[in-house]
């Protein structure tokens, strides 16, 4: 079992790199030791991290941090059709994408170049460009932190939704995932309906598509709009896109002709887009000490150095109580609060 550190920074382990702290910290490299490290923790505080992409640090934690470090990216199973790859919790997204784009297995590539875990892509289910996670996803395996026994779950288990699964909900700070299993296409199918990923084809002089021509579309997109957390602390977008019924949108269309929002087939429900009502606020491009609002992308809160978790957490208040006020719309944390 790994021996673990005593007052560790944990500005280089969250992306929005907030300097807070950690009483105890340690990695882990499998079930076991993290088994061994919740023994050595005994009764303390006890807070699992995957990549730290999606979280605010909003103080110090007086416990034990654990980071997932169980790696490994490994074909199990393929038909005709399909290969069946199974990556630790621990690995990189952006590596696992670029893996499978290696081996042309097809399926990751409009999910390129998000920040984050592999273990931390289903807890969100994360999406961009048209794709969820959820299009891809076989089964995880997860390891229960009461009965210390390895859970399969299956796609059904996951419960998953826009940006939510049961890991965000029923078994939050209850189960850590080990591994996640994909089920990728030995031939793509290509997803190049989201209008900025054909424009941006189109402006790459992509005469024939493949994954890697989509991967590489959606990592310029990405680059032009997102900030880099390696410059630029961020979550990427601290909100969901929030949603609301179809007369609400009617109602909010006829006050503000300009409202981006994406209603379902149906009509009944509709995806506003958050950036656009933070925009309308004036909030674009904001900035007080550290705590700012991304200049291309209002939906994103950034980090410029030294800001603290309580500073960014303060300004996502007001933006959220001034879109509410003017829109009459609730804004919903996408980024989890540690
Ligand atoms: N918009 C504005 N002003 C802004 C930002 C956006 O008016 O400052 C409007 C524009 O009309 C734009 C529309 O909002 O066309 C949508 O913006 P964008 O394409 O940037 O996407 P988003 O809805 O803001 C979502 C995801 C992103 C994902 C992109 C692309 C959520 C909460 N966010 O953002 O995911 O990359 O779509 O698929 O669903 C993340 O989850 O961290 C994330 C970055």
């Amino acid at each position: 079992m790994p021996t673990p550190i005593e007052n560790k920074s944990l500005k280089n382990l969250n992306t929005f790199g907030i300097d807070a702290r950690a009483r105890y910290f340690s990695a882990f490299s499998s079930a076991d030791e993290l088994a061994g490290l919740l023994d050595w923790a005994g009764g303390r505080r006890k807070v699992v991290l995957g990549g730290g992409s999606n979280i605010l640090l909003t103080g110090d934690i007086d416990g034990i941090v654990l980071q997932n470090a169980i790696k490994g990216i490994e074909l199990v199973d393929e038909d005709e059709e399909h290969v069946y790859v199974r990556a630790g919790a621990g690995e990189d997204w952006t590596r696992f994408v670029d893996y499978c784009i290696g081996r042309d297995w097809a399926g990751v590539e409009n999910l390129s170049l998000i920040p984050g875990s592999v273990g931390a892509a289903p807890m969100q289910n994360i999406g961009a460009y048209g794709m969820e996670l959820e299009n891809v996803f076989l089964e995880l395996d997860a390891w229960s932190l009461a009965d210390r026994n390895v859970r399969t779950f299956t796609l059904g288990d996951c419960e998953f939704g826009y940006r939510d699964s049961v890991f965000k909900r029923h078994y939050r700070d209850q189960s850590v995932i080990l591994s996640v299993t994909l089920r990728l296409r030995k031939k793509p199918i290509f997803h190049t309906g989201y209008g900025a990923v054909q424009d941006e084809l189109d402006r790459m002089g992509v005469k024939e598509l493949s994954i890697r021509a989509i991967s590489q579309a959606v990592i310029a997109i990405r680059r032009s709009k997102l900030p880099d957390p390696a410059q630029i602390g961020n979550a990427g977008s601290f909100f969901k896109n929030p949603i609301v019924a179809g007369d609400q949108f009617a109602q909010l269309q006829a006050k503000f002709p300009g409202i981006v929002g994406y209603p379902d087939p149906l009509g009944q429900r509709t995806k506003l887009a958050a950036g656009w009502l933070i925009e309308q606020c004036g909030w674009k491009g904001y900035r007080k000490g550290d705590a700012g609002v991304h200049e291309r992308q209002a939906l994103v809160l950034v980090n410029y150095g030294n800001a603290r978790g309580a500073d960014i957490y303060r300004l996502g208040e007001e933006i959220a109580a001034s879109v509410r006020d003017k829109f009459g719309v609730s804004l919903e944390r996408e980024v989890n609060l540690l």
